[in-house]
């Protein structure tokens, strides 16, 4: 089956098959009225219509860009999409005045979603995370991580991820699963964090990774939460389990999280409200990308993490939803790159890069994905807009026309495309 984008005002472009960092953070390939062509899921051409059909036939399937740009599809690097039960009437508190932290210590916050996660069924769970794809997919995102992390049981966190690996097989949005029962000490550890540790490593761990249901671990390394000691322990099983390391760090204050993380080889580290210069040095050395997540800032009506910094230090910037119920309810990632531009100081470009290719290798697969390069996946949108800027400059609008993955049409005209599921021709 082949695939072939014609019409585009150009197509836009990170290129490579690694992170960009520094003064390459922003820098992308720009084809004008370029045509895209793939066969199967893989890109075989870009390049000028002229050129193309001396080289190619006619294709199966044609896509009429209408003037508008192409660029690669979005990939969510930090998401915790199977949850249950919406935190609104505590969003409404904090407008009133009160903070996050009040909230928890009045048996709201993450706890509130614990408690509705525990009590709801996989299949409840399968379905309210397959909606979160189908919205996430009509935003440009055709891959996404997401964690398990509000169960912190072993029943209820393997009850989130086989309820992930379900919804994931049924959609065509790629899910790349993260475990992280260390996302929180659930209530009743509240006076024995030890004892949750020592859970988590010698039972919860093993048996995710026996499962197969995950591919990476995460911590939520914090004050109150897991220090850096017990996220050591906590991930010292990570090469044996064979998973990729994540970090929530330096989110509400700083414990050298950035620095634990370069230190543990960790693919990346999120939030970084608090980040030191020794953190950032340390990321900018080990390479390991900083996921940033300007919607947790707006959300929360915090800090903003100081990207700037982290592009000028040569950390490799991507950008994520965190898409929870608690501190930054979107599945919107031109949302986030509009936030990461206004209020952490990106360029668009910048951010760009920061949503395709370096999300990609915040997830270990920025060799087939994150770009729009001959060898790389068609994962494709086609945006009603001549330029990517537009995404951020014309915010609060859905630009995502078209968006195409591994070669097929999943959503046309900004509507899902239902027989996409994989398997359905
Ligand atoms: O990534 N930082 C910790 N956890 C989530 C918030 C979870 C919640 O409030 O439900 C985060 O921001
Ligand atoms: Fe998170």
């Amino acid at each position: 089956m082949s695939l072939l984008v014609v019409n585009a005002a150009q197509v836009v472009t990170p290129q490579g098959r690694a992170a960009r960092s520094g003064s390459r953070q922003g820098e992308v390939a720009r084809h004008p009225r370029a045509v895209v062509r793939a066969e199967g899921p893989t890109v075989v051409f870009v390049g000028e219509r002229a050129e193309h059909d001396r080289r190619f036939g006619p294709a199966n399937t044609v896509v009429d860009a209408e003037g508008g740009c192409v660029i690669p599809a979005f990939v969510d690097p930090h998401t915790h999409l199977p949850f249950a039960g919406y935190r609104e009437a505590e969003f409404d508190r904090r407008l009133r005045g009160e903070t996050y932290a009040q909230i928890a210590a009045s048996g709201g916050g993450i706890v509130a979603t614990v408690a509705a996660t525990r009590a709801a069924s996989e299949d409840e769970l399968a379905a309210a995370t397959s909606e979160r794809l189908d919205r996430q997919l009509l935003w440009g995102t055709a891959t996404t991580e997401a964690k398990s992390g509000y169960g912190l049981n072993l029943q209820d966190e393997l009850k989130q991820l086989s309820a992930l690996a379900r919804a994931a097989a049924q959609h065509c949005v790629e899910v790349v699963s993260t475990a992280m029962p260390a996302h929180e000490v659930p209530p009743e550890w509240r006076h024995d964090h030890e004892g949750y540790v020592r859970l988590v490593v010698e039972t919860i761990h093993p048996a995710i990774a026996a499962s197969g249901l995950a591919e990476g671990v995460d911590v939520f390394c914090e004050q109150g939460v897991f220090s850096p000691d017990q996220t050591r322990r906590l991930l010292a099983d990570a090469p044996r389990h064979g998973w990729r390391i994540h970090l929530h760090a330096d989110e509400l204050s700083n414990l050298g999280g950035a620095e634990l993380a370069a230190e543990l080889g960790a693919a990346s580290a999120s939030h970084l409200l608090h980040v030191s210069q020794a953190g950032i040095a340390a990321l900018a050395a080990a390479g390991t990308v900083a996921v940033v997540l300007p919607g947790v800032s707006f959300f929360l009506r915090d800090r903003f993490a100081p990207a700037r910094t982290l592009v000028a230090a040569g950390v490799p910037v991507a950008l994520a939803t965190d898409c929870n119920p608690g501190s930054s309810h979107t599945e919107s990632m031109p949302a986030i790159m509009a936030l990461a531009c206004l209020g952490a100081g990106l360029y668009a470009e910048e951010a760009l890069v920061a949503a395709t290719l370096n999300a990609a290798a915040a997830l270990g697969r920025a060799d087939r994905l994150g770009s729009v390069e001959v060898g790389k996946q068609a994962d494709l949108v086609v945006l009603e807009a001549t330029d990517p800027k537009h995404l951020v400059y014309h915010f609060g609008v859905n630009l995502v026309r078209h968006v195409i993955k591994a070669g097929r049409v999943v959503v046309r005209d900004g509507r899902l495309v239902r027989s996409s599921a994989p398997g359905i021709a």
